[in-house]
Formats: structure tokens, C-alpha cells, sequence
């Protein structure tokens, strides 16, 4: 299959969008086989069905590096709670927050979570996404965590995309171990984490480190464990305060810090060393009304990449729209339309520690989005408009 009469966003290229103005993409066995401008378009490729794409914009597949789409029940009612003042920390104390989806989640079967989690999925899918990351956590014991990574796994079974499975045990410190965090670490998390690592359910390990979660000391412990496994590293940090998560996560090698408004200079400079890459999540800020911005500035000039996902979740980012994502990032952070196009793309597929996606270019897998746009960085100007005209996933429209 050759496609022609494209302009391509490759994102293949030290910076910007790598654009290629009358380009053609050849694909063949799910692969990437050649990328280009149409004029140098070799000649072998010339002779298999081609498909004209009357100039439209074509980018890689989007990733969406950061979700919870497995989870059961909403939080509606905090949200109209902090509409009447709580605040999101008040919440989570008072046995909301996490721990509210952690009883409708552990009363699901995992029919249930995946018929929920799908809705969420299909919205993403919309918008040209073609990987997604899951976390588990809102189980915090071995046997709901289990469910909700098998229901994740299932969600590439029902749907074209591909899904990169996290465990996330130690998000939140359940009710029966509420005097005793390390109890839970040691005694529920870690055991879960070697069991769902068991039965191949595992492809990350991640961690929230924060004062309504753990210390640097626990997530610590289960970094080890991960090490042990083999299995890649990544935590929520600095979201809202500064406990050095970010650089236990960075000398821990870890793929990325995410969230990290509250991330200062040392913190940095620990990712630009460990060339960790730094997930922004606008849609918590925003839903939170955070006011303290990601250092991005510092990112930028330090070097460390910076990735952007929805963090798709019940309570602090209800947010299943990649575009939106990108147009937040822009306006409420200052990042550039290019930065963003590459946060849900190429830095993307790094955070997760992928090779095979996120750029055009041969050899990748063909996971592409065809757009009615006709520059780049329409897609993150628009807001709540879908220019999507095609999903290519493995070379499969
Ligand atoms: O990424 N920060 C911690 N965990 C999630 C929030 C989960 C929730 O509120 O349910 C996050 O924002
Ligand atoms: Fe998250």
C-alpha cells in the first residue's frame, strides 16, 4: 500500500515536525517501508495499490503515555464537592479521592471494568490514538489489581491498539492498612507486583510519592522489587508538593517522572542526567486548578523530553481527548504546538520505552493518523473539534 498526496509530519528529526510537503508513505507487512517526498519515491514501491490522500496531514499514531481508563464507578459528587470548596487532599483524607473508586473498582468484575474502560478507549481512538498505557491501583490487594490488568490487557483484544500494562500498587494506602503503609508495601504490594509479573500481566512499574500517598523510602522498596523483575520504573512526583520523587525516579533510571509541578532545579537536572522523560498532565492541573506550572522552561533548556498524556481518570483528570491535552498544554503551559505534536508522539513512545512507534520512518510500525488540517499545529489549536480523517493501525485502516 503506498500513500500519496500527504503532507507528512514525520517527527522523525533532532527537532521539529520533520515535515514533508507532497510526501508518500509506503507501508508494507504492518511496517513502515519507506517515508519521503514524492519525487524520490523509489521505484519498487510504485507498483501496489495507492491511496491519495488529497494533501492531507498525516502524523504518527498518537500515544496516550498516562491513563487510569481501568477503573470502576466516577467521582462526580467530589467534583461538585470541590466546586463548594474541598479541595482534592481534603477529600482524599476524609476516605474519598482514590480510595472512593478503589470500593466501586474492587466491587467490578473484570467484565464490568472492561465494558467501562472501553467508552474511554473509544473516545481516545477517535482522536488517531494508537497506543495507549494503562495503570492499575485503584485494587491496593493482589486480587482486584489482577482483574484490572487482565481487563486493560483485554482492551487490545476488543479494540485495534495497542496497550502497555502498569502496575501501580503503591497509589494510594487502602483502608485496612491505614495505620500501616509499610505494612501494605511489604506485605500486599510487593507480593501483588510479583504475582500480576507472574502471569505476564506487568509491562511498567509505577508509583505515586506524595504526603496522601508514599514515601520516597516505600516507592524505594518497590523499585527494587522491579529491578529484581527486570521491569521498567516511572512515578507520579512533585504533583503536589516536592518529595524528590523525581530524582529517586531519575537515580532509579526510571522511563519518566510525571506530573511534576512542583519539580525544582535539582530535580531536573537528576532526568536530564538519567534522560528520564518528564509526562505532562495539564488535564489534573486544570481539573485540580493547580497554580503552579511544570517547570517547562527548565525542561526545555536542560534538554529532558517532555511527553503529554490525558492521566485519564475518575477523579483528577476525567480527560479522554489527546487534542484538548495538547491545546492545554500550549495555552496553560506555554509549550509550543511542535513540543506538543512530539509529546504525543515520539516522547511519548519514550516514556514507555517503546522504539518501534511514534515517528515516520521505516522500518516503525505503521500507526498513523490522517488529518483534515493542513499545518500541524491546527491540532493543537482547536479546541473540542476532531480533525481526524483515518486511523492507520499496523498498516490496517
Ligand atoms: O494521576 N496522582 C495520583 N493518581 C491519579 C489520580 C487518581 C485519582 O484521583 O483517582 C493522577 O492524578
Ligand atoms: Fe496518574
Amino acid at each position: 500500500m503506498l500513500l500519496t498526496n500527504a503532507k507528512l509530519a514525520t517527527m522523525d528529526g533532532a527537532e521539529g515536525y520533520g515535515l514533508i510537503e507532497d510526501g508518500a508513505v509506503a507501508l508494507e507487512d504492518g511496517r513502515i517501508a519507506w517515508a519521503g517526498a514524492m519525487t524520490e519515491l523509489p521505484e519498487r514501491f510504485g507498483d501496489g495499490p495507492v491511496r491519495d490522500l488529497g494533501g492531507r496531514l498525516v502524523t504518527p499514531g498518537l500515544i496516550d503515555c498516562h491513563t487510569h481508563v481501568v477503573s470502576g464507578g466516577n467521582r462526580a459528587r467530589e467534583f461538585e464537592m470541590r466546586l463548594e470548596g474541598a479541595s482534592y487532599e481534603e477529600i482524599a483524607r476524609a476516605g474519598g479521592g482514590i480510595l472512593s473508586t478503589v470500593r466501586a473498582t474492587r466491587a467490578a468484575d473484570e467484565d464490568l471494568l472492561l465494558a467501562q474502560a472501553l467508552p474511554r478507549v473509544d473516545a481516545l481512538l477517535a482522536e488517531g490514538v494508537t497506543v495507549i498505557e494503562v495503570k492499575s491501583g485503584y485494587g491496593l490487594d493482589t486480587d482486584t489489581e489482577l482483574r484490572m490488568l487482565r481487563a486493560a490487557r483485554r482492551i487490545a483484544e476488543e479494540r485495534p491498539v495497542r496497550v502497555l500494562t502498569t502496575f501501580l500498587g503503591a497509589h494510594a494506602v487502602p483502608p485496612e492498612h491505614s495505620d500501616d503503609p509499610d505494612a501494605y508495601i511489604d506485605e500486599v504490594c510487593i507480593p501483588a507486583l510479583r504475582a500480576a509479573h507472574a502471569e505476564g500481566l506487568v509491562d511498567a512499574v509505577d508509583g505515586f510519592c506524595e504526603g496522601i500517598a508514599f514515601q520516597p523510602d516505600q516507592i524505594a522498596r518497590v523499585f527494587e522489587v522491579a529491578h529484581t523483575l527486570d521491569l521498567p520504573v516511572k512515578l507520579h512526583a512533585e504533583q503536589l508538593s516536592n518529595l524528590g520523587g523525581a530524582t529517586l525516579a531519575a537515580r532509579h533510571g526510571a522511563l519518566s517522572a510525571d506530573h511534576i509541578e512542583y519539580l525544582d532545579a535539582e530535580g531536573v537536572a537528576e532526568m536530564a542526567r538519567a534522560g528520564t522523560t518528564a509526562v505532562i498532565l495539564p488535564g489534573a492541573f486544570y481539573t485540580l486548578r493547580e497554580t503552579q506550572a511544570p517547570p517547562i522552561a527548565m525542561l526545555r533548556a536542560h534538554g529532558v523530553p517532555m511527553a503529554l498524556a490525558t492521566d485519564a481518570n475518575p477523579g483528577s483528570s476525567p480527560l479522554t481527548s489527546l487534542l484538548l491535552t495538547m491545546n492545554m498544554a500550549c495555552t496553560l503551559f506555554r509549550m509550543t504546538p511542535t513540543e506538543a505534536l512530539a509529546g504525543v508522539t515520539g516522547n511519548a513512545a519514550r516514556a514507555l520505552g517503546l522504539k518501534d512507534c511514534g515517528r515516520i520512518a521505516p522500518g516503525l510500525r505503521a500507526d498513523l493518523a490522517v488529518w483534515d488540517a493542513e499545518h500541524p499545529a491546527e491540532l493543537s489549536y482547536r479546541i473540542g473539534f476532531n480533525p481526524l480523517h483515518q486511523r492507520i493501525f499496523g498498516g490496517e485502516t
